[in-house]
């Protein structure tokens, strides 16, 4: 059973990484103004909820799995521990990457259809660079918790 929920898990961050990857190159490769705009257009909303199904489903196998290995009970008991300091790690940065994904998302469906704000240009570009980012350490992370478990 939990086999089958790690399954899901990793499923649902090659969905999740992958996606921000696709969409970073496309914003880097994509030069042409008007087909990134018609692009952006239509995949915007797609890419949004696509996203926010498998962001839920990293959430809710990781804390599956955080609590099966038993985790919650190193972190409370052995909290310098190797284990304890990549976990805390890990789940800070996913706390940040959640907030800044609901801050992106709250900005692209606001102005779907309007011209942004340069303030809210730079809020929405800025966020989605540090997801990416995030996203690059979050696996990095991952890799080392699950070679102690
Ligand atoms: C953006 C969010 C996340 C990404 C991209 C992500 C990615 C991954 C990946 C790729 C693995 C497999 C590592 C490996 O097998 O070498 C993994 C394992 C794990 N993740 Fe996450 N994760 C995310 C969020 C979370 C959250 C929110 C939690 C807990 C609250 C969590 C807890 C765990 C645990 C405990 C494992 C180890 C399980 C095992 O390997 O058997 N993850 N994660």
């Amino acid at each position: 059973m939990i086999k089958a929920v790690l399954y899901v898990h990793i499923l649902s961050a090659t969905a999740w990484v992958g996606g921000s990857l696709l969409l970073f190159a496309l914003g880097i490769l994509l030069r042409d103004k008007s087909a990134q705009k018609s692009v952006y257009a239509h995949l915007g909303p797609i890419y949004g909820y696509f996203e926010t199904f498998w962001l839920i489903l990293l959430w809710i196998t990781g804390l599956t799995l955080f609590f099966h290995f038993g985790i919650d009970d190193v972190m409370a008991n052995a909290p310098q521990s190797e284990l304890s300091e990549l976990m805390r790690t890990k789940l800070t940065i996913v706390g940040i990457l959640t907030i800044l994904t609901i801050v992106h998302m709250f900005i692209a469906f606001k102005t779907h259809t309007i011209d942004r704000t340069p303030l809210q240009n730079v809020i929405s570009r800025g966020s989605s660079l540090l997801i990416f980012f995030l996203n690059l350490v979050i696996v990095w992370y991952a890799i080392g918790i699950r070679d102690l478990l």
